[in-house]
């Protein structure tokens, strides 16, 4: 690295008066590896991301998180790091991230990278002393296994991924990693792992990050004694229950030091915890004063398409949370499930609804994460041969369905060019050819895209004081339609196929339909939601 690095915090100037911008803040995720191809080797790096910024500019996202760019074996995605204070060759270096960091602050846009502390990869130069018998074996979860000659896994646990939890070290002893072999879980009670961690915060805040994603905020502390789950297919108990590896309340204690050290920088910087909990309630222990800023909200990503469950789903997000201060986030994608217009039934229905479904969540209090090419309406690539997969749970049994590489395909900027504009170069995932029509180029301009759709809400949602941060109310509806009202503000929302007679609350400033909604017509549109100005 050749340039010196300062501190880049983000000034007023940059992005006005505002206090508590999290709390109702659009978070822009980028998938590192698929966002743009500034090298022209059909991966994604931190110079395309830089080059391309001004397209969160213009979508008037308040921020962006990134997903791991450091040094890595790429094992999963990035989600095994071999140096936490690196940036893998294949993204970029240390330099490229402080010029992305400047860049974006530079446009009014705060930067959160993601941090995995749960685990490391089997190639940070700590799992590999301890396969060679260092002290350093004690940062993470070695046990003796079970029957004659320690040849049975010391518990029954699974891993996420599928498969056992357990992988057999060559000295006899066995290693916990709850996702791949190539992921050790850390042992977070070793004095040594939790410094370390501090560090590693310390290094990416000084470089002037606004804060961090915080990958699998709920598995660092696992119960004593490791006990048997007596359960199998274990993926599937996540969220529904505490597991002995998952949701143990000691967790909180690792999120308030972090708390603590965030709080001793200037300009708010914050921590999202990605955190699997069986409840509302328990996930809102993760964003208590003291603890992390906001969670992401999973609850309305796995509600099904359903009016009354919806209407369930918010105000059981919105209790739990409140009840603590925090503010609620909303999320309907990211890099780990099947990508929404999809989820929703994919084709025109899907796209219908994942449009109401966007307008519906950016309308109600709190802060939202947006999925790179969701505002693009992208559905799940479904039929990528398996030899290009890259999912390390495709290949494991009974774990999580392995099919995450559908929702991590490049992303489309031009109607033409190898990769429709990702880079110069053959993408590492292939895209469908109905892309081309879906690129932001395409897009832009076109009042009816679902590009110019996003770019409208987002821009009203900046611009009504009564949007963002704040308290909603349920209005009277029809089954299979929802209404609620914030200060000078409605939104509905039709669920079902067929149009809606509905008294009209007010004047009509947006719609996810498709076609020109004039509010002078009586009916709601099938599936689609509407905002309007009271
Ligand atoms: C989180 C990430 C996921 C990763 C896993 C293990 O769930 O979102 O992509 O595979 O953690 O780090």
């Amino acid at each position: 690295m050749t340039q010196e690095l300062t501190t880049a915090t983000v000034t007023e100037e940059h992005t006005g008066p505002r206090t508590g911008w999290w709390r109702d803040a659009v978070i822009y995720q980028v998938y590192v590896r698929s966002f743009a191809d500034g090298d022209g080797d059909g991966i994604g790096d931190l110079p395309g991301i830089r080059a391309r910024l001004p397209h969160l500019k213009d979508l008037g996202a308040d921020a962006v998180w990134l997903t791991p760019f450091y040094l890595s074996p790429q094992a999963d995605g990035g989600y095994d790091v071999a140096d936490y204070r690196t940036v893998d060759p294949l993204f970029g270096s240390l330099s490229d991230a402080d010029d992305l960091v400047r860049e974006a602050h530079r446009l009014g846009l705060r930067v959160i990278v993601d941090i995995v502390p749960n685990h490391t990869s089997d190639q940070h130069p700590w799992f590999r002393a301890a396969l060679a018998g260092g002290p350093e074996r004690a940062r993470y979860l070695f046990r003796p296994g079970k029957g004659a000659d320690g040849g049975l896994p010391p518990n029954d646990w699974e891993s996420v991924f599928g498969g056992p939890a357990w992988t057999r070290a060559p000295d006899g002893d066995w290693y916990l990693h709850l996702f791949a072999p190539e992921q050790p879980d850390l042992d977070w009670d070793h004095p040594e792992v939790r410094a370390e961690f501090d560090s590693v915060l310390r290094f990416w805040l000084d470089l002037g990050v606004d804060g961090f994603r915080i990958d699998v905020a709920h598995g660092m502390v696992k119960a004593a004694g490791l006990p048997d789950i007596g359960a199998s297919e274990q993926a599937k108990l996540i969220g529904s229950q505490v597991l002995p590896f998952f949701d143990q309340d000691g967790v909180h204690e690792i999120h308030r030091g972090w708390r603590a050290l965030l709080d001793s920088y200037d300009g708010e910087r914050i921590a999202v915890a990605e955190a699997w909990a069986p409840s509302p309630e328990r996930l809102a222990l993760y964003v208590r004063p003291d603890e992390l800023h906001q969670a992401f909200n999973f609850q309305f990503l796995t509600c099904d398409w359903d009016a009354e469950r919806m209407r369930e789903t918010v105000d059981a997000s919105l209790a739990a949370t409140g009840a603590v201060g925090a503010p609620t986030t909303w999320v309907l994608s990211n890099h780990d499930v099947v990508r929404h217009v999809t989820r929703y039934g994919g084709g025109e229905r899907g796209l219908r609804r994942a449009r109401a479904a966007a307008l519906f969540t950016l309308a109600l209090p709190g802060s939202a994460y947006l999925y790179q090419g969701e505002e693009l309406g992208l559905p799940e690539v479904t039929d990528l041969p398996d030899e290009l997969r890259q999912d390390p749970a495709f290949h494991r049994a009974a774990g999580q369905d392995g099919f995450r590489d559908g929702c991590r395909v490049p992303i489309p900027w031009t109607a033409d060019g190898p990769s429709y504009g990702f880079g110069e170069a053959a993408p590492w995932l292939p895209q469908p050819d109905s892309w081309r029509g879906l690129s932001v180029a395409s897009q832009s301009g076109d009042p009816h895209s679902t590009l110019e759709l996003y770019r409208e809400a987002l821009a009203l949602r900046r611009e009504l004081p009564g949007l963002g941060d704040g308290t909603m109310d349920w209005l009277p509806a029809p089954r299979g339609v929802l209404a609620f009202t914030r200060p000078g503000f409605v939104c509905t929302l039709n669920t079902l196929g067929h149009e809606v007679q509905l008294p009209l609350p007010g004047r009509p400033l947006l719609t996810s339909g498709a076609v020109e909604f004039d509010g002078t017509s009586t009916l709601l549109p099938a599936e689609s939601a509407v905002w309007w100005a009271i």
